[in-house]
C-alpha cells in the first residue's frame, strides 16, 4: 500500500531553490514538449533557475509571495508566484507569475490549493483583480477557466528566437472558494495558507 503524503503550502524558504528548480525545469520540459523548442527545453539549467530563485526568494514579501506545496521533509510538489501585473494597461492589479506542480503529481488538487493561497494572500493585501498569461498552446490553460478564470487579452510573446501566442485569464473577485480536499494517489493537501 502507498503511503500518504500530507501536503501543506508555506511561503518558500532559501533552502527550498533547488526542488524549485527542479520542478520548473522538469515541469516545462513535461508541459512544452512540442509547443516550445526542444533546443530550448534541452538547455535549460537547473543550476541557473535555482540562482533566479533564490534572488526571488530574498525578496519576497506577502505582496509578492513565492509559495511552495511541501511534505514535512520540505519536498517540493508544487510551487507559485506573484505579484503586481506587469502590464499596467489591464484592469487587474494582480499577476500570478508562475504556477507549476511537479509532473507525477498534477490533479491531486495541489495546483487548485496554491492558487487559492496566492488569491487569499491578494485578497488580504488589497490588491484588485489577479491575471495569469499562458501559452495558448499549452492545455493547462483549462485548469484556470476551471478555476473560474475569465479569457480577458492576448498577446504575442517572443521567446527563444520565435514568438507564441499567450492568453491571459482574469479574476476581479479573489475568491475562488475552498479547493475540494481530495485523496489522490497518495497526496493529500492540507488546507492552504
Ligand atoms: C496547471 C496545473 C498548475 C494545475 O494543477 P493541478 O494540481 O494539476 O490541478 P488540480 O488537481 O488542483 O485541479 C483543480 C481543478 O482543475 C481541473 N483541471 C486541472 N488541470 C486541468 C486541465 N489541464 N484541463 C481542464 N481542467 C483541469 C481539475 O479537474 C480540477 O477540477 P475539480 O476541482 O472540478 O476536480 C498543473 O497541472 C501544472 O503544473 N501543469 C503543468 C505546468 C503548467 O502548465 N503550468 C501553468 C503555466 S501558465
Amino acid at each position: 500500500m502507498e503511503e500518504t503524503v500530507r501536503i501543506g503550502i508555506r511561503m518558500a524558504r532559501p533552502a527550498d531553490v533547488a526542488d524549485i528548480a527542479h520542478v520548473y525545469v522538469e515541469s516545462w520540459r513535461d508541459t512544452y514538449a512540442g509547443i516550445l523548442p526542444d533546443t530550448g527545453l534541452v538547455r535549460m539549467s537547473k543550476a541557473e533557475h535555482a540562482a533566479t530563485w533564490t534572488r526571488t526568494i530574498k525578496h519576497a514579501n506577502l505582496r509578492n509571495p513565492v509559495l511552495v506545496a511541501a511534505d514535512t521533509k520540505s519536498n517540493i510538489y508544487g510551487f507559485a508566484s506573484a505579484g503586481p501585473t506587469r502590464d499596467k494597461s489591464l484592469q487587474f492589479e494582480g499577476e500570478v507569475y508562475t504556477l507549476y506542480v511537479a509532473p507525477g503529481w498534477t490533479g491531486q488538487g495541489i495546483g487548485a490549493g496554491l492558487l487559492a493561497s496566492l488569491f487569499r494572500l491578494f485578497g488580504k493585501g488589497g490588491y484588485n483583480g489577479m491575471i495569469i498569461w499562458a501559452l495558448a498552446d499549452n492545455p493547462s490553460r483549462f485548469f484556470y477557466e476551471a478555476m473560474g478564470g475569465q479569457l480577458v487579452a492576448e498577446r504575442q510573446h517572443p521567446m527563444w528566437g520565435k514568438t507564441f501566442r499567450e492568453i491571459a485569464y482574469g479574476w476581479h473577485k479573489l475568491d475562488i472558494g475552498r479547493p475540494k480536499q481530495r485523496v489522490g494517489r497518495n497526496a493529500e493537501p492540507e488546507p492552504p495558507l
